[in-house]
Order: structure tokens, then sequence, then C-alpha cells
């Protein structure tokens, strides 16, 4: 058995998810558990170095966890030949540059959704890193999460018989900032610096209804701006300049029709920040981010339109659960695992930025729809591009 050690320049790791999910959660975690194993016996152990601009942020948070490395120079990072693989998970606006660097120094490319603000800029990336024969990789983190695992168990079983509808309510409320500070980063209700709920959340819906349910098809979006005003981290009032919540509607192959509301302007009355209900015609099931609760065609009440009566059904009570059957890991971990696997040894990794472009598309035309008030058509992205970098983008 030999232990390889995989350099990985890992640059926006100060920030939550940086720290969080990628740092702690994935690649602290698979130091701790003594790496990766390969099918050959042989052991990856990733070897982080911290990159970003607070060097006294750097030093505490590598020292916390144990890490030796860390830089406020990325060029000098990316110059040695020990870093093989380059990892962004800075704000949105500033990851395309980045990630230019990155393949033109040769290095394999993993980073956070959305990999752009723009399709074109999405494309780009995807198209240099295949021509330049990097290995890419792109979060898509939702599928990996037990609640989503189980649907697709459903899914793989024939539950559903034919799916018919998927609903997905997702949001919670995000503090203005004024008298609760909010809890999430302010840029994200700044149009000019990447933020808004469609560029984020559309990123995920599209690798989710894809991978799920069938390829989105087309789009009909209505985005809002319902709080005008919210105070940053340093108590300063800013104007938001980016939608917080998007009622949508997308059609998918097979005409299934999903429902999608994404808002941080929402309280939640549901059991999860995210639900998702699909109804099928032998049974319908719905998911939360761990959980997943079914009823099938034998077990569904008959209910009958009569408000003169109490009603007499306890219909949140007349599901079942669907059980664990195995564990479930973390899921930005599974995910990092797979793509160490990708980069030492070859294994399929399906994720990467062409996926991640397609992302981009959803949320731009989301956008599109909003600001021309109609359904638009998502056109199919060739694949060519993963072949030999060359033309994508092609109208279906
Ligand atoms: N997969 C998911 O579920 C998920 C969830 C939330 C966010 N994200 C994505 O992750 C990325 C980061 O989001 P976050 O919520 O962690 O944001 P954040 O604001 O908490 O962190 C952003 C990081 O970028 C760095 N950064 C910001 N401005 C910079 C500058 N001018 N120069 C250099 N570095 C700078 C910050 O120091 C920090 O390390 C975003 O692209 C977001 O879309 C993904």
């Amino acid at each position: 058995m030999a232990v390889k050690n995989i350099g990985i320049i890992m640059n926006g790791v100060t920030g939550r998810m940086g720290t969080n999910q990628h740092l702690v959660r994935s690649i602290v975690a698979i130091r701790e558990q003594g790496g990766v194993e390969l099918a050959n016996g042989d052991v990856i152990m990733p070897d982080p170095i911290l990159v970003g601009r607070n060097k006294d942020k750097l030093q505490l948070l590598a020292e916390k966890h144990n890490i030796s490395r860390w830089s406020t120079d990325l060029d000098e990072c990316l110059a040695d030949p020990h870093n093989v693989i380059y990892f962004d998970s800075q704000t949105t606006v500033r990851r395309a540059d980045a990630i230019r660097k990155a393949i033109e120094a040769g290095k394999h490319i993993y980073c956070e959704k959305p990999t752009a603000t723009s399709l074109e800029e999405s494309i780009e990336l995807a198209k240099l890193a295949y021509g330049a024969g990097v290995k890419n990789g792109v979060v898509q983190d939702k599928l990996f999460l037990p609640g989503l695992l189980k649907l697709k168990r459903l899914i793989d079983s024939g539950f559903f018989g034919k799916i018919l509808s998927v609903q997905m309510e997702f949001g919670y409320w995000v503090f203005e900032g004024d008298w609760q500070a909010g809890q999430r980063p302010s840029w994200n209700y700044r149009k000019e610096d990447g933020g808004g709920i469609i560029v984020d959340m559309f990123a995920h819906w599209r690798y989710v209804l894809d991978n799920l349910f069938g390829n989105v098809e087309s789009v009909s979006c209505l985005g809002k701006t319902h709080i005008p005003k919210r105070v940053d981290e340093n108590g300063n009032t800013y104007m938001c300049t980016a939608d917080d919540a998007a009622y949508a509607t997308f059609e998918l192959e097979g005409g299934i029709v999903a429902q999608v509301n994404s808002s941080w302007t929402v309280r939640v009355n549901r059991e999860d920040l995210l639900t998702i209900q699909v109804d099928g015609t032998h049974g319908s099931a719905v998911a939360g981010l761990r959980e997943c609760k079914i009823q099938h065609r034998i077990n569904t009440p008959k209910p009958v339109w009569n408000p003169d009566i109490e009603n007499p059904f306890a219909f949140t009570e007349q599901w079942q659960t669907v059980p664990d059957n195995q564990v479930f890991d973390n899921g930005f971990k599974i995910q990092w695992e797979l793509f160490l696997k990708h980069i030492a040894a070859g294994e399929p990794f399906p994720w990467d930025l062409l996926e991640g472009a397609k992302g981009t598309q959803l949320a731009e035309l989301g956008l599109k729809s909003w600001e021309e008030r109609r359904w638009i058509e998502v056109p199919e992205l060739s694949l060519e591009v993963r072949k030999n970098g060359e033309a994508v983008n092609s109208a279906r």
C-alpha cells in the first residue's frame, strides 16, 4: 500500500462554504479517517494549502485544523508542482479569473457552483479545461443528501409509476440585519457582486431535476426583490439589487411539471428547509434534506370536498417513512472523495464544468424569462467540448 499525497490549493476557504463544508467536513475529515482508499489498495491523502487575503485568518484556520500550509499568494501556489488541484469557493464573481489562471498552470479544477455568472463564461471555462487536458469538477452536493438519495432509490424501484409532477419548496427567513444579524453574506443581495437567489439556487435545481427526474426543457420564472434594504456585516445599510425570491415552473423531459419556489423571505411551516413532493400514478413521496415519506396508491385516502364539516383526515399522518438502510456521509465529502479518485485513478466523475455550465444556463434563462415575462426553451448544450475543447452551445 502506497500513500499518495495530493497537493490541493483551497481558495476562498475562510468563507462559509469553504470552512464548514469543504475544509472541516470534507478535507479535514478525509485526512482524519486516513485518506481515501483506491481499488488497488493505495491511499490518497489530501494535502491542502489554504489560500486567501487575510494572513491572520488563514493562520488561525490552519492551526485549528492541523494544516501546515497556508498562503496569501495564489500565483506562488499555482507555480508549485506539488499542488495538482485548484479548488475555488470564493464569491462567484471572482471564480472565473482564478480558474483561468489555474488551468493555465495545468492544475485540475474543482469548484463551487455557480462556475461563473454568465453561460458564456461558464462554457469558456469548460472549453479551456478540456482544451488544456485538465480534469474538472463542480460541486453538486444536493445529489448526495440522504433525502434525495432516498428519492432516487424510490425512482429506481419504480415506486412512482409514471411521475407526473414535482413541487419543491426551498427557503427560510434571512434576517434583514437591522435588529438581528443576517445569516447569509450581504453580497447575496447585490447583483453587482454575483448575488441573487436565481443565480444561486437554479444552479442546484438544474442538476437535481436533470439527474432525478429528466432534463429541464423549458422555464417560466418570476423573480422578486421583496426586501429592498438590508444591513451588512459592518452595520451599513445597503440597497438590495438582486432577487431574494423566485417563483418558477419548469417543464421536464416526458412532460413532468416541476414547480419550484425559492425564497429567503419565507417563514418555514414545513418539515425542512427544502422539501420535494413527487406525485406519480402509483405513489407519492415528500423528501426533506434527510427524511423521505411515501404514500402508495393502496394507502391513499379518499377525501371529499366539504368545508361544512370538520376535516376528518389527519393527512400528514397518513404517510410512511422510508428507512435509511445505509449510513449517509456528508454530501460534500462524498463528492470530494469521488473527485480525488477521479484525479488519482481515473475513476468516473460526471459532474464536470460542462454540467456546471448547465446550471448557469438555467439561471440565465430564468432571469430572461422574468425580464421578458414569458416561457423560454432550454437549448441542449453540445457535449463536443468534452472531446476536444471546441464549440458548444448549439441549439436543440
Ligand atoms: N453548494 C452549496 O450548497 C453552496 C451554498 C452556499 C454558497 N455556495 C457557493 O459558494 C461560494 C461562496 O459562498 P459563501 O456563502 O461561502 O460566501 P462567503 O462570503 O462566506 O465566502 C466567500 C469567500 O470568498 C472570499 N472573498 C470574497 N471577496 C474576496 C476578494 N475581494 N478577494 C479575495 N477573496 C475574496 C472570502 O474571503 C471568503 O473566503 C459562492 O459561489 C456560492 O454560490 C454554495
